[in-house]
């Protein structure tokens, strides 16, 4: 193998400099007549490159691409000279004696080498590519791990919908008149941020192309009719129990179009981290036991901050409606005459059932869950709850905010009549990685070991559906597990 690197090999945090190659109409040697060959020429040939391919014998793909006049020029021996005025090479001849000769002729012509598959050899790779031209996303490992780019690029297809790249193009065709009516750089970004994400994108992705470029002159109308305080709204989003993965589209889409996230506590940092950089974050959380933001302020933030146009969003652990003062905030804020619209979000029993493999609902074992909080406003309303309607195995009772209060929990469901060997768990940081759970029939769940954290937000499951749990063993009668 040669080694032509007159460069120094200084540890570099990013080994590899992206940009994009204009080259269309631009020459490009592509060597090798196999499949590993067609399939870069046919890359370059979407990128309007002039390809000249280099390679004595040819497989079906390259013939093809030949026969299609996708490739017109083709040599079948190697000489020096095919690499002057070329832009870049790409050998997918896999004959190393041709890589050397090709390489080193690139090397006195300062022309870049692709050796397909051979990353010690390549002064550049080839990305995975998402195209949704004209936006194209490439995605890159600096050639060390090809299958993880491509795995990260069809995560990225799923975030990245072909409407894309109509919406692009439309974006294009109206940028002058934006430039022309919006003079200050802040007030176009503002706009282009409005339009370009939420709702309005996800309208202009499912029009055609030049009614997408109308809407777009008719939101910047309204916008210079409204000024700056046009347009802001405020979105009740549920975060689910903790797993980035357990959020809907809607809601990721959602946070990261915000202009402010009003915050709980129970929202962890990983998602979080989907907010885009200039999205103020403030926290808002309220945790039993701490001082807490009063409601009246959140509300009159989340109203203040949609007045002023801005793209409010209040996220919250679970679902905005489960336990979450979702219905008072969403009654302020229509009150208040601003917009509000709710994304749903997993609620912390589902989560947590899920993670246990336990059945909510099950036939033949229970036909209803309830979802019940064990903490109210006041205690007397906490010791209002009538114990009797809840005494029922055949219904999965999910308990929130009720771990402090176990024993009672455990003592007054038995005495309103639910059988003491009814199954039960306690899981914390469900959906987390630092998930832990406690199985035991109810009348031993008080006496299990304690969770490792006492902060730790954890919700009581109890009903015959908690035994069909692969953790739980009733032989044990209480087992302890990580989740
Ligand atoms: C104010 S409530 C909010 C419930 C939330 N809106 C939902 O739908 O899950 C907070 C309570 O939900 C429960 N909870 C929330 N996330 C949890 C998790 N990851 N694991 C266990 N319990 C959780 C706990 O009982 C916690 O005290």
């Amino acid at each position: 193998m040669l080694h032509l690197s007159s460069r120094p090999d200084p540890a570099s945090p990013m080994p590899s400099f992206p940009i994009f190659l204009d080259l269309r109409g631009r020459p490009v040697l592509v060597a090798g007549g196999g499949d590993a060959a067609a399939s870069k020429a046919r890359l370059l040939a979407r990128a309007g490159a002039d390809i000249l391919l280099l390679a004595a014998t040819v497989g079906e793909e390259m013939l093809d691409l030949l026969e299609s006049g996708v490739i017109q020029r083709r040599e079948t021996e190697f000489r020096p000279e095919l690499l002057d005025g070329v832009v870049i090479a790409i050998d997918g001849s896999g004959d190393p004696d041709l890589t050397d000769r090709i390489r080193c002729a690139a090397f006195t012509r300062n022309v870049l080498v692709n050796v397909v598959d051979v990353p010690e050899q390549c002064d550049f790779t080839v990305p995975a590519i998402l195209d949704r031209s004209p936006v194209v996303v490439a995605v890159s490992t600096s050639g060390g791990a090809p299958a993880l780019s491509r795995n990260i690029r069809q995560r990225l297809e799923a975030a990245i919908p072909a409407g894309y790249a109509s919406l692009a193009r439309a974006a294009q065709r109206a940028r002058a008149s934006v430039r022309q009516s919006l003079s200050i750089p802040r007030d176009r970004q503002r706009f282009w941020d409005r339009v370009l994400s939420g709702d309005l994108a996800d309208r202009l992705m499912a029009m055609d192309e030049d009614r997408a470029v109308e809407e777009i002159v008719a939101s910047l109308s309204r916008f210079i009719a409204g000024g700056r305080d046009e347009g802001g709204s405020v979105t009740l989003v549920g975060a689910g129990p903790g797993d980035p993965g357990l959020l809907t589209v809607s809601a990721a889409r959602a946070i990261g179009s915000a202009d402010i996230i009003l915050h709980d506590a129970l929202v962890p940092d990983s998602i979080l981290a989907l907010a885009r950089r200039e999205t103020r974050l403030v926290s808002v959380g309220k945790r039993a036991g701490c001082r807490s933001v009063p409601q009246e302020f959140t509300n009159r933030l989340m109203a203040t901050c949609a007045r002023k146009g801005l793209r409010v969003v209040r996220l919250k652990g679970g679902d905005p409606f489960i336990f979450g003062r979702a219905g008072e905030e969403a009654e302020f804020l229509r009150g208040h005459g601003v917009a509000v619209t709710v994304i749903p979000g997993i609620t912390a029993a589902m989560g947590a059932a899920a993670q246990l493999g336990l059945p909510l609902t099950h036939r033949g074992v229970a036909r209803s869950m309830r979802v019940v909080t064990a903490h109210c406003r006041t205690s007397g309303e906490t010791d209002a709850i009538d114990w009797t309607k809840l005494a029922d195995p055949g219904t999965t009772l999910a308990l929130y905010m009720g771990r402090d209060r176990l024993g009672d929990i455990a003592d007054s469901l038995i005495k309103a009549g639910l059988p003491p060997d009814t199954p039960a768990a306690l899981i914390a940081n469900a959906c987390r990685p630092d998930a832990e759970v406690r199985f035991a029939p109810i009348a031993a769940l008080p006496g299990a070991p304690a969770l490792t954290n006492p902060a730790a937000p954890s919700l009581i499951l109890v009903g015959d559906a908690v035994a069909l749990a692969p953790g739980w063993a009733m032989d044990k009668m209480v087992q302890v597990s990580a989740a």
